[in-house]
């Protein structure tokens, strides 16, 4: 076994909350595990960086600072193989769990569906029948508004029908109704499901952000990589919808926001015992037309994005935005930041990192040496590498 443990440096008290994220190297989980650590929680990160690069760990404890990247513990492991996943649950007590892992390309998991299934649902059910046999029973789970499929009106509230359009749409209901049995089966879960809407920018450090790999699926990474010269248009699927401007209308939400909204999830899990298993919408409750958001970026970046109008993409939903109102009566979050914020920080890391973090490894001299250091001083020190 390969089993590969980074404890980012040593340190944290033994009363602070523990908390495992899977998938916290991606995108969400990275911008995500920074909120978690400045808060002052201990956070290990498991994730096999099949999406991600652990140069986004090595940035997420640099920004969380000498005191609080303490508390940062990375292991690379696949969620898939429950053995390596078990030696975190023994090495540490964990106190709640947020799971991102999973894959999330929609057209992917159209072509290969086993692939999506097994990784993200076998990946899952290993976790849970870890988080039962070591007696942590509070999540947070990555849902998507995908479950909504093609809403018949909007803004979407949770109850609404769910309904999804593709392998990896239903790896996402599949897994609510995993939690929804689970917690039916034994009331001591308390599980939140958050239902994420159109995630977009990033750190306002531009030490972090969403660096896909491959062409984008999404509008605004694709837009990014046009705007550094990586790629020469845009391709808008479609102006013949029934929108204010024909071009489909997404809920963007700033990924920082979404980092405050697991944050408030966690506080909820520990502080309501009856929270049983409820699915919340992580958006701004605002819609924006593709043209709109192509226009707030090119505000940001200074520059033209040049476009082409093709067809429209087969699965699109024309408007899709979120009713804002259980999350803020009952997780009291509120998302902060409008279209102009959330393009000014993808801007900024698209400008500080237009290759993403695959070239950025001339950046890091300095901390370099310090890091290995630390590293290699905890892996022999934990004795965990077999
Ligand atoms: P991401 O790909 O950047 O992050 C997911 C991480 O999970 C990656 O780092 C990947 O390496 C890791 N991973 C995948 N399979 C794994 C496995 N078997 N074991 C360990 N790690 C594994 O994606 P993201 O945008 O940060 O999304 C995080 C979660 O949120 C995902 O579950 C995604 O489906 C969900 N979500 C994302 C969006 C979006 O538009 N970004 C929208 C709704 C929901
Ligand atoms: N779009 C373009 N050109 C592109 C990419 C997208 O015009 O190159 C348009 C789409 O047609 C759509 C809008 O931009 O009208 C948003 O598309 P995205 O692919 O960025 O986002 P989606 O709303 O289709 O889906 C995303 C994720 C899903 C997730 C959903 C809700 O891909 O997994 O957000 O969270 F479920």
């Amino acid at each position: 076994m390969n089993y590969h443990l980074k404890k980012m440096m040593n340190g944290g008290s033994r009363n602070e909350r523990c908390i495992l994220v899977t998938g916290g190297a991606g995108y969400i989980g990275s911008h995500t595990t920074l909120q978690l650590l400045l808060e002052g929680y201990k956070v290990v990160v498991v994730d096999s960086l099949d999406n991600s690069e652990e140069e986004a760990v090595r940035r997420v404890v640099e920004l969380a600072g000498s005191k609080n990247g303490l508390n940062l513990y990375f292991y690379k492991i696949d969620i898939c193989k429950k053995d390596d996943l078990e030696r975190c649950f023994q090495l540490f007590r964990f106190d709640a769990v947020i799971h991102f892992a999973g894959l999330k390309a929609v057209g992917e998991s159209v072509a290969k569906p086993l692939h999506y299934y097994f990784n993200n649902l076998v990946g899952t059910i290993n976790l849970f029948e870890l988080m039962a046999n070591y007696g942590c029973k509070k999540l947070v789970f990555s849902s998507s508004a995908t479950v909504y499929g093609q809403p018949a009106s909007v803004p979407c509230t949770e109850d609404f029908p769910v309904e999804v359009l593709n392998p990896y749409g239903r790896t996402k209901l599949f897994i609510e109704e995993i939690t929804r049995d689970l917690q039916k089966a034994d009331s001591d879960w308390r599980i939140i499901l958050l239902r994420y809407f159109n995630p977009v920018g990033a750190h306002p450090s531009g030490r972090i952000g969403e660096d896909p790999r491959g062409v984008p699926n999404n509008l605004m990474p694709y837009v990014q990589q046009v705007a550094v010269g990586r790629r020469t248009e845009l391709t808008v699927f479609g102006n013949d919808y029934n929108t204010k401007d024909g071009t489909g209308v997404r809920d963007f939400i700033h990924v920082q926001d979404l980092a405050t909204g697991h944050s408030a999830a966690l506080q909820k899990l520990f502080n309501c015992s009856d929270i049983g298993c409820t699915a919340y919408n992580l958006g701004t409750g605002r819609g924006t037309s593709v043209l709109e958001m192509v226009a707030a970026f090119e505000r940001a970046c200074g520059k033209k994005i040049p476009l082409r109008i093709a067809d429209r993409r087969p699965g699109d939903a024309s408007e899709v935005y979120a009713a804002t109102e259980k999350a803020e009566r009952e997780l009291g979050w509120k998302a902060q930041n409008g279209i102009d914020e959330m393009c000014r920080d993808q801007w900024n890391w698209a400008s500080k990192n237009p290759w993403g973090y695959r070239h950025a490894h001339s950046d890091r001299p300095d901390n370099e040496q310090a890091f290995t250091e630390r590293v290699s001083h905890v892996v022999r020190g934990q004795a965990v590498t077999t």
